[in-house]
Parts: C-alpha cells; sequence; structure tokens
C-alpha cells in the first residue's frame, strides 16, 4: 500500500540476500522487519523494493516468502517502476530511459562475443543478461564495453553476485531510478524525512551514492560491494556495513541511524495487560500495532512458544470487546469469542511444525473520537500451505486494553476458496 503524505522514513531494499536471506527457512529475520514495519511504519513510512528480478521473477518471490507488500518495486535493475497494489507502470521513467537505448546493437555484440544468456524471464526491454563467471569477468567486462562503446551505445554494465551480468541504457540502474523517485517524491511536496538503503551485491553500489541517503551493507555481503566500499574514500560515514545479514541487518543499521521504533513486537514480549505499557490515547499507529501483537501472539499460543498461562489467554480473549461480533466469508454472524475458545485447546497445536502468522496492508482511518476502522491481509503459512484472509475490523478506545483499543466488529474474507476450519457449504 502506498502511502500518500510525506514519508517519515523511506526504506528502499534489494531483496536477494538482503530483505530475503534464502537460506533461512523459517524467514526469521524477514517476519522480525515485517512485524516491525506494519506495526510501526506503513502508516507513515514508504517501503520501496529495488531488485533485479524481472516482474516475472518478483512474483515468483511473493509467492516463496513472507514478503511485504511494497509501496513501490523498482524491477529489472532499475528499468521498470511499479506503483501501488496495482502495480502501475511508470511510462515517463521507461521514456527517459530509452533515449539512445539499442538492444538489438547490445544483442549483436553479445553473439560476437558468444555470452551466455540468463534465462528468458529476465530478459527485458532496458536489460539484457548474462551469466559471466568471476574468473572470465576480469577479461569479458572490459571487451565488453569496449565494443559496446565503439558502436556509439550509451550503456552501462553492472555485474553482481560473482556472476549476474546486465547490460542497461546508463540513464538507468538501482541509483538512477532512485534519484528519479526522490525527485517525483519533492514535486509532489512529499520529501521523505529521512532515507535508508540497503544492499548486498553490485547492482546495490549505485544507490550508495545517492544524495541524502544513509545506508546499510549486510553482513553477508559479496565481495564486489565490499571491495566498492573498501575503496571509497572521505567521508563514509552514511555507510554502515552491518555485523548482522539480510533483514536483521537492516534492523541493525536502524539501531545505528537512530532510525525509530527499531525493536520488532517479535522480538520483545506482546504487552498482556495495560500495566505492560502507557497508552496515553489510542492513534493511527496504536491501532496497527493491536493487529500485529494480536497476530503474533495467536501464533506463538498455536505454536507453543509462550506459556499457557491464563494471563495470555485472557489478552487474547478480552481485547475483543464482550458484544463484538464476526461477519465470516460463509455468510454467518458469530462471536469471535467462541473462537478464541477453539483457540485455547489448540494451544501448542503447530509446536515443530512450520506455521507463521503475519500482518501485511494494515491501514487504519479513525472513524470517530473512539473508533478505528483498521485494514490489514492476515496471512498464514502452514505445513497445509499458504492462506489469506482479508480483514476489516472495528476498534474501539479503551484505556483498559495494552493498546488502548478493542476489537468491535471483524469482517473476513477468505482470498482462496475455504480451508482450514471453514464449515463446508451445502
Ligand atoms: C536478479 C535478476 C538477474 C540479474 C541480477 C543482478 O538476479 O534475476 O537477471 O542479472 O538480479 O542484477
Ligand atoms: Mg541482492
Amino acid at each position: 500500500m502506498e502511502f500518500k503524505g510525506s514519508p517519515r522514513l523511506l526504506i528502499v531494499s534489494d531483496l536477494d540476500h538482503t530483505m530475503v536471506e534464502h537460506g533461512d527457512h523459517d524467514n526469521k529475520s524477514l517476519l522480525r522487519f515485517g512485524a516491525l514495519w506494519q506495526s510501526e511504519f506503513n502508516h507513515d513510512s514508504l517501503l520501496v523494493y529495488s531488485t533485479g528480478r524481472s516482474p516475472k521473477m518478483f512474483a515468483d518471490l511473493r509467492r516463496e516468502v513472507p514478503l511485504l507488500t511494497a509501496g513501490i518495486a523498482i524491477l529489472s535493475c532499475g528499468t521498470e517502476i511499479f506503483y501501488g497494489d496495482t502495480m502501475t507502470k511508470d511510462h515517463g521513467w521507461i521514456d527517459i530511459i530509452s533515449k539512445g537505448w539499442n538492444r538489438a546493437a547490445v544483442e549483436e555484440v553479445a553473439e560476437e562475443m558468444n555470452l551466455k544468456y540468463q534465462c528468458d524471464s529476465e530478459q527485458r526491454p532496458h536489460k539484457v543478461s548474462f551469466h559471466v563467471r568471476k574468473e572470465e569477468s576480469v577479461h569479458t567486462m572490459p571487451t565488453l564495453l569496449a565494443k559496446l562503446l565503439e558502436k556509439g551505445l550509451d550503456i552501462k554494465l553492472i555485474y553482481s553476485g560473482g556472476l549476474d551480468l546486465d547490460v542497461l541504457p546508463r540513464a538507468a540502474g538501482k541509483g538512477q531510478a532512485l534519484r528519479y523517485l526522490l525527485q517525483k517524491l519533492k514535486a509532489e511536496g512529499r520529501v521523505p524525512q529521512q532515507t535508508l538503503v540497503c544492499g548486498d551485491s553490485g547492482n546495490d553500489q549505485e544507490l550508495f551514492s545517492v544524495d541524502n541517503v544513509c545506508g546499510v551493507i549486510v553482513a553477508n555481503a559479496k565481495d564486489e560491494l565490499l571491495q566498492w566500499h573498501a575503496d571509497q574514500v572521505g567521508d563514509k560515514s552514511h555507510i554502515f556495513v552491518a555485523t548482522e545479514n539480510c533483514a536483521a541487518g537492516i534492523i541493525e543499521a536502524m539501531k545505528h541511524f537512530g532510525l525509530e521504533p527499531n525493536v520488532s513486537p517479535r522480538d520483545r514480549t506482546v504487552p498482556l495487560s495495560v500495566h505492560d505499557k502507557l497508552v496515553p490515547k489510542a492513534d493511527a499507529g496504536a491501532a496497527a500495532r493491536e493487529v500485529v501483537e494480536y497476530l503474533l501472539l495467536t501464533e506463538q499460543w498455536l505454536r507453543g512458544d509462550i506459556s499457557a498461562s491464563e494471563e495470555v489467554f485472557r489478552r487474547l480473549k478480552f481485547g475483543l470487546a464482550k458484544d463484538s461480533s464476526r461477519v465470516c466469508a460463509w455468510g454467518t454472524i458469530d462471536s469471535p469469542h467462541k473462537e478464541i475458545e477453539n483457540l485455547q485447546a489448540q494451544y501448542g497445536s503447530q509446536r515443530g511444525k512450520v506455521f507463521h502468522m503475519w500482518a501485511d496492508r494494515v491501514r487504519s482511518m479513525k472513524l470517530s473520537d473512539d473508533s478505528w476502522l483498521v485494514r490489514f491481509d492476515k496471512w498464514e503459512r502452514s505445513d497445509a500451505g499458504l492462506t489469506c484472509v482479508l480483514t476489516s475490523a472495528v476498534l474501539q478506545s479503551n484505556v483498559e486494553f495494552p493498546n488502548g483499543l478493542c476489537w468491535k466488529l471483524i469482517h473476513e474474507t477468505w482470498l482462496k476458496g475455504y480451508e482450514g476450519s471453514a464449515p463446508v457449504r451445502k
């Protein structure tokens, strides 16, 4: 969900090996970052992904890992920009990078040099991509560059991960795409208060040279980016080299640069009572925090990660107003209290299994002095697969609850059929 105001924080992050840690099958740090972003930033900040992936491979990744929906997606190594949930393409950007670009001429040289193309999906209108081994790159890159320049082409070569070689228009790339975006935001009067760029490999390098940004190179970064960083002279204080990998390194950088809040709800105990937390007055942030904490507590209860205490159960049960109701996708209205009672018996039922719950696209709207409309996607991944429930809820101010809010009405729509415990329709 693209935030329409002036972002308090703009995070521009690469995906593979930066936001997403491929070896981590639990997606621990990605979920930590996701919970932090949804509970504290989604309502007034902007998340941008900047990846070498094509739209197809970006969509593949979104199915594989619990990636939040970003406000803006810069794909194909800064040659394609998409906005919002609808992924509306920026044609103005295409016009800019098309000037002087000649794809056919690049292909001609590639054929001449017998270069090895990447798969078809990664060949894009303004990006020609190859695989070149590190040992060969020392020779191949200068030769290719010389040949392309000889033809009068206005291009640049980008080498990433010790294997991927991209040929792009010189006006494109992750850095140029971000400059374009920042200019656009400025023209709309939406200059971000702070910008953090995050990367791990060669194609991210340009991000760190954009004006007025701070940046994090995650601990697991590739040689080519670390070497570039080592070669920089002068003040490098705007670049932080993390000691933690991927999304954990991003959270670490938020702490380093004082970008607050920077403690994920997954890294602390969820407040169980109003005494655990001081809530002056419920605001848009409080509604988001309540959603994230409530789902997290449910996950922890089912996984048996927290104690099966009366106190925890009370938090789940009494977070719901006494007269609250739930409208289910199959056309019934019931009391969510019933579901919570079922939950009580299911304590620890997911222990040792693949099981996570997370919230995406959390956004809230003040309806009156004491009520909020909050909408979010509730995701659940288990052995049985992936489910998503589009949820709208009305939360009511009540100082006796941890975030100063209790749940009054919940309306659920399952994104894909009726799964899990839903009744079979006659
Ligand atoms: C992604 C893309 C690939 C590109 C690489 C580096 O892996 O799929 O085409 O070469 O990023 O930019
Ligand atoms: Mg990467």
